[in-house]
Parts: C-alpha cells; sequence; structure tokens
C-alpha cells in the first residue's frame, strides 16, 4: 500500500485552549505538575507504572507473579493474577466502604419512545447473577462462545456481565449487521447461544432482529439455543426447543452467583471489526489488562467522579460501547446513561433533552454526529440549557476544526474541557487523548499519548518520522488493553499487525507529530474505509457487489463526504449482456445492504465497462479516488462511463 499513501499536510491550525484554572484544581490529574509526574514515572518504567494503576483501580483475587510477558507479538499481562471484570463492575461496589453505592444508578435507560428505566448496582448485581445462572443452565461452560444481538437495551449490558462472571466469552454483533454476516460470525465463533430480542426501535420503527437471527441461523449449524428479550412486542417466530423468552427463563433463576476467579488472561470477548480483506477479524480482548487499561483511561480521561452522570452515545455493538459505555465506567462505580434509539426522534433535539432530562455532566460521541448536530441548526441545541455538562470526548475519526469549535461554542459553552480520544477496536481503550485539565489542546488533534503508551509516527524503513513530516503511526511497546490475537487466525495477527515493522504494532493510519509532539491522525493508509465512524472493508464490499449475478467486477473508493467523513462509491463493471440502469443500481445498493447490513450500502455506483487498470493489471485505485471525488473530470457522466482514456494517461504514474 506504500506507494498509495497520499498524505497531506494539513492546515496549520493555531488556536489553542489551555485548560481552565477552575477545572483543573478539581481534576484526577490537577495541572501540569501532577501530569509531568504520571508521564515521567510511566517513562521511567512503563511496567511499574501500569503495575501500580491496576493496583490501585481493579480488585484482583490473586496477585500477578508478573506485570508482563513480552514473546513479540503475544504479549500477557498481570501473568498469574486472577479476576473478574463483572467483579470489578458490580460486586466491589456493594461491599466494604462502598457499599452505599447499592442504591446508586449504575445505568441509566432511556428507550426511544421515551420510556425509561434505572438498574441500581444492586439491581443490576442482582439480574446479571440470575442471567449468569440462565447461561449456565443453558450448558454455556467457561470459554464457550455466547453471540449477542441485541438493540441498546439494559438486557444487553446483564448479558455481557453475566458471561464475563462466569468467563463465557461474549461476541457482540451490532444491531446494523444482516443475516449474512451474522451467520458468518457466528460460525467463525462456533457459538451454540445466541441473545436477542423481538426488535429494537429506531426512528419510529422496528428494527426485526428476531427475524434477522432466524434468517441467520439457516446456515449457523452450532446454534442451540436462542433467548429472546421482549422489547418491541410485535408477534415473532419462537422455534420449539430452540427459542426461549428472556423474562421466562428469568423469573425462577437464583440470584446468587459469585463471580468465578479468572486467569488475568482469560478471554473476555470477540468483537469482530473489518480490515483489508473480505472477512472480518474477530478481534480478541482478554480480562485483567482490559479491565485495567479501561478503568485507568476512564477515570483519567474523562475525569470520571462518584457524582458524574456519563453518556456516551456509541451503540454497545462497537468497541466504544464495550469500553466506554460498560466496562470502564461500571468499573468506577459512575453512572451510565444508554440511549436506545436514534438522535432525531422524535425530533432533532432529542440528545440535548435527554442530557438536560439527567443532568448528563459527561458527554461522549462521534464527529460525525456533531457534523449532522451542526447542520440541523443551533436552535434545536438553543432550547436546551446544557448547563450540567462538565466535559466532552470525541472518537471515532479525525475531527475537523470547525465542528471542533462549534462543539465547544454551542454543547461545552466555552466551558467543558474536550478530550479527542484516539483508538481502535484491537487498542481495546484509548491511547491518545489529552488528559483534561493538564494539557492545553488545539482542535483537530488527538495531541499526546496517555501516559504507559508508546506511539511514534514512522516512515517507511521505520525510522521516526520527523517533526509535521507525514507517517505511519505504530506502538512500539505493548500495552495492558492490546488485542491478544484474531479468533482463531493467529497467522493473520501476524501479518496484520505487526509484520511491516519489527515487533512493533502497525496501526493502519497515517498521522504526523507537530514541534510539541502532538499527533495530528490522518486517516487510514490501507484498505479500510471509515464511513460516519464505522469501519469498512473495501474488499468486503467489493466481494458482496461481485456476489451479485449481474456483476463481472467491482473496486469501492471512499471520497470526502461532509457529515461522513469518507462516503463510499463502488466503480461496477457488469455482465456480458447486461444493461446499466438506475434500477440495477437501486438493487446493487440493496444488495449490499443485505448482504452486509446498511451501514455498508454504498453512496454512489457507477457502472464502468471496464475498471481502469495498469499494464500489470492492478486496479487504478488511485485514479478512482480522484473521480469519485470530483478532482478528475469524466466529461459527460452518462450511466455507462468508460475510464479507459483516463487509465492510458495515467497508466505511467500510477502502478
Ligand atoms: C479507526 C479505528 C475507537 C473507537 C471507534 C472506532 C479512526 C478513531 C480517532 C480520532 C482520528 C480516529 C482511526 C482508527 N479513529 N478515533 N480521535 N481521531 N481518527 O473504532 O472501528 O476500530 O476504528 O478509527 O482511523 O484506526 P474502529
Amino acid at each position: 500500500m506504500a506507494d498509495e499513501i497520499a498524505i497531506e499536510s494539513m492546515l496549520k491550525e493555531r488556536r489553542k485552549f489551555k485548560p481552565d484554572a477552575a477545572f483543573s484544581r478539581q481534576a484526577h490529574v490537577n495541572g501540569v505538575t501532577a501530569y509531568n509526574r504520571m508521564r515521567k514515572e510511566a517513562d521511567k518504567n512503563y511496567q511499574r507504572y501500569w503495575a501500580r494503576l491496576a493496583k490501585e483501580n481493579v480488585t484482583w483475587f490473586t496477585p500477578w507473579k508478573k506485570v508482563l510477558s513480552w514473546k513479540p507479538p503475544f504479549a500477557k499481562w498481570f501473568v498469574g493474577a486472577k479476576t473478574n471484570v463483572s467483579y470489578n463492575c458490580l460486586d466491589r461496589h456493594l461491599e466494604g466502604e462502598n457499599a452505599w453505592r447499592r442504591n446508586k444508578a449504575a445505568i441509566i435507560w432511556e428507550g426511544e419512545p421515551g420510556d425509561s428505566r434505572t438498574l441500581t448496582y444492586g439491581d443490576l448485581h442482582r439480574e446479571v447473577c440470575k442471567f449468569t445462572n440462565v447461561l449456565k443452565g443453558l450448558g454455556i461452560k467457561k470459554g464457550d462462545r455466547v453471540v449477542l444481538y441485541m438493540p441498546m437495551v439494559p438486557e444487553l449490558a446483564i448479558a455481557m456481565l453475566a458471561c464475563a462472571r462466569m468467563g463465557a466469552v461474549h461476541s457482540i454483533i451490532f444491531g446494523g449487521f444482516s443475516a449474512e454476516s451474522i451467520r458468518d460470525r457466528i460460525n467463525d465463533a462456533e457459538a451454540h447461544t445466541v441473545v436477542t430480542a423481538d426488535g429494537g426501535w429506531r426512528r419510529g420503527q422496528v428494527v426485526p432482529l428476531k427475524n434477522m437471527i432466524d434468517e441467520a441461523l439457516e446456515g449457523a449449524k452450532t446454534v442451540r439455543n436462542v433467548v429472546v428479550v421482549q422489547r418491541t412486542g410485535q408477534s415473532i417466530l419462537m422455534k420449539d426447543g430452540r427459542d426461549q423468552w428472556w423474562h421466562e427463563l428469568m423469573k425462577d433463576a437464583s440470584p446468587d452467583c459469585p463471580a468465578a476467579k479468572l486467569d488475568a488472561e482469560h478471554p473476555l470477548f470477540t468483537l469482530y471489526t473489518s480490515g483489508t480483506t473480505g472477512k472480518p477479524k474477530g478481534i480478541l480482548h482478554t480480562t485483567g489488562g482490559y479491565l485495567v487499561h479501561t478503568t485507568v483511561t476512564s477515570k483519567y480521561i474523562f475525569d470520571l467522579k462518584e457524582t458524574d452522570t456519563y453518556w456516551c452515545t456509541a451503540d454497545i455493538g462497537w468497541i466504544t460501547g464495550h469500553s466506554y459505555v460498560v466496562y470502564g465506567i461500571l468499573s468506577n462505580g459512575a453512572t451510565t446513561v444508554m440511549y436506545e434509539g436514534a438522535p432525531n426522534h422524535p425530533e432533532q433535539d432529542r440528545f440535548w433533552e435527554i442530557i438536560d432530562k439527567y443532568n448528563v455532566t459527561i458527554f461522549y460521541t462521534a464527529p460525525t454526529a456533531i457534523r449532522t448536530f451542526q447542520k440541523w441548526g443551533d436552535e434545536h441545541v438553543k432550547k436546551h440549557s446544557l448547563k450540567s455538562l462538565r466535559l466532552l470526548g470525541t472518537v471515532g475519526e479525525p475531527i475537523n476544526p470547525a465542528a471542533w469549535m462549534w462543539y465547544r461554542k454551542m454543547i461545552g459553552k466555552n466551558r467543558c474541557p474536550i478530550v479527542d480520544t484516539w483508538w481502535q477496536t484491537e487498542t481495546g481503550g484509548i491511547l491518545i487523548s489529552p488528559i483534561p485539565g493538564a494539557v492545553t489542546t488545539t482542535p483537530g488533534t488527538a495531541t499526546l499519548p496517555f501516559p504507559g503508551i508508546f506511539p511514534e509516527v514512522v516512515n517507511e524503513a521505520g525510522k521516526p518520522a520527523k517533526t509535521d513530516e507525514g507517517g505511519y503511526l505504530v506502538v512500539k511497546r505493548p500495552w495492558p488493553g492490546m488485542l491478544r490475537g484474531i479468533y482463531g487466525d493467529p497467522k493473520r495477527y501476524k501479518e496484520q499487525y505487526w509484520s511491516k515493522f519489527k515487533d512493533t504494532y502497525f496501526t493502519g493510519d497515517g498521522a504526523r507529530r507537530d514541534k510539541n509532539g502532538y499527533f495530528w491522525i490522518m486517516g487510514r493508509v490501507d484498505d479500510v474505509m471509515n464511513v460516519a465512524g464505522h469501519r469498512l472493508s473495501t474488499m468486503e464490499i467489493e466481494s458482496a457487489l461481485v456476489s451479485h449475478p449481474s456483476v463481472a467486477e467491482s473496486a469501492v473508493v471512499g471520497r470526502p463526504d461532509e457529515i461522513k467523513g469518507t462516503g463510499v462509491v463502488a466503480f461496477v463493471s457488469l455482465e456480458k449482456g447486461i444493461e446499466a440502469s438506475e434500477k440495477l443500481q437501486a438493487q446493487l445498493k440493496q444488495h449490499v445492504a443485505k448482504e452486509i447490513g446498511p451501514i455498508a450500502k454504498p453512496d454512489d455506483i457507477r457502472f464502468t465497462d471496464a475498471l481502469p487498470k495498469t499494464r500489470s493489471g492492478k486496479i487504478m485505485r488511485r485514479l478512482l479516488r480522484d473521480i469519485a471525488a470530483g478532482r478528475e473530470t469524466v466529461g459527460d457522466t452518462t450511466t455507462l462511463e468508460d475510464y479507459s482514456v483516463l487509465a492510458k494517461l495515467r497508466d505511467s504514474d500510477e502502478g
């Protein structure tokens, strides 16, 4: 891919926002001195530093013998220690000096239709214990994989924590994925239990989750049990001997279920994400290191306190929801808000209404959402006070300075620090982000690594890039929350992340570092696109397209999109005798939605009689990207385009 990197130097952004003195005073890291102390400690001996944080922030049943065992590319953290993630998120808030948290809200949940539920730590503990016993009753054993395909309802968090409690490995599939994608993931995980719901609410409509599961299970032979949460109430098929209602199973379940003492390296979950090939990878995270990483970053980066009401808008189906709706937040004993539905239902001010309704203090969302709100107009925001907010965060893609400034002014009222957090499904938790109250921010940069994390920007040869010179973003040393592998595929794990640079983790992102050492992320340098903060693989969409009988060949590229960051454009050549038409365009979009999920639907499909290729037969992606972005004139855009002339012109400089 090296020849294809087009890292452009970004506009030099000079606005600086120093931490507000009042914020700093009350923060966990209360200023530059405290911050430097933390960094110095981490730089001096990062293993000892992580060990201290692990001891202070996580409860262990058995201490570790060794902080880190590192046999590149395989890391083990807190070797020999025993703990339990569910215990850390629940039980320890009901005991000893924290026992008062029993009646504190753990989850405040808002359904899209306007219904709501609050589960205290006591409630959540009871429900999780009961559901763990349900899982055991279904024959689930430690190490078994459980697939969760659910709406954003408290039962999803309950199911996760129940798996974690007994050492079953959850694999959550985002509710926007289609039957085909679900089937692949279930088969890859060889799961025999699926937890789902009849449906979920989205923009006033029912998302028919159970129907999708029924379709997916037609080709998934391992599944014996399906547990169904009743959420939307429409009639669904309940297959005898396979499907059972959550509420019926829970009725008689015992609330007594001690947390299993699990090895620090016991698998916690797998989560599928797109890579550079057609097949999604099951990213594997384990218990102890992931718990330490998410707990500690939640505390310091969100400055999370006992008194906070924290809301991350991500769906739990993505890593952000795993780490920063559920695990990292509950482990700190804070209150997490969960919202089921769309930001524009019933009106475009739903998020701001929720913030005022629950007095949310910390708000974490994606740049694509911020740009959407900006477009919807300030009047929706101005209807609400938002005065409870004290910190804002962003994640998922580079944030453009205009959106950052709007977020600061319109949502944060120029009062709240913004943490732009860079990380990935693979990293488990945040790696690069300002520490609020200590680090001066500038719109568009995720600023500095979290102390104890060692990223770098390197050139093709693996040598550190010069100041402001674009290069590859890598991480030089292992970290507690790092992925432990790709489920069932150690070879791909090595190739994907550890082969480009020796014993160094390659992120797939391009970046530059400025004279202050701040990291400016410039987006993916591989065949992965970041569409509205969701990761999509060009190859995955291409193979979905060629699985349609009318398609001979396809090439998928991204183009800049004002709201989504990247839009998806598919160039398609058709089988002989097939006519290009608008109808076919619509059919192909639908086909991709069916094969992968609506999130992968191309924004634009362009027909061509042949894909432009170099003499050696490589598809000229750079040319296609230019065409998609409108940087290259293609003359008359009739339905059937011919890029062969352009291809010939370009052939010499690409390939
Ligand atoms: C990719 C990871 C981590 C949760 C959400 C996405 C991009 C993520 C930022 C940021 C610039 C960012 C990167 C990364 N990304 N956060 N703050 N600034 N880019 O998780 O689906 O695993 O995607 O998202 O390109 O590699 P993911």
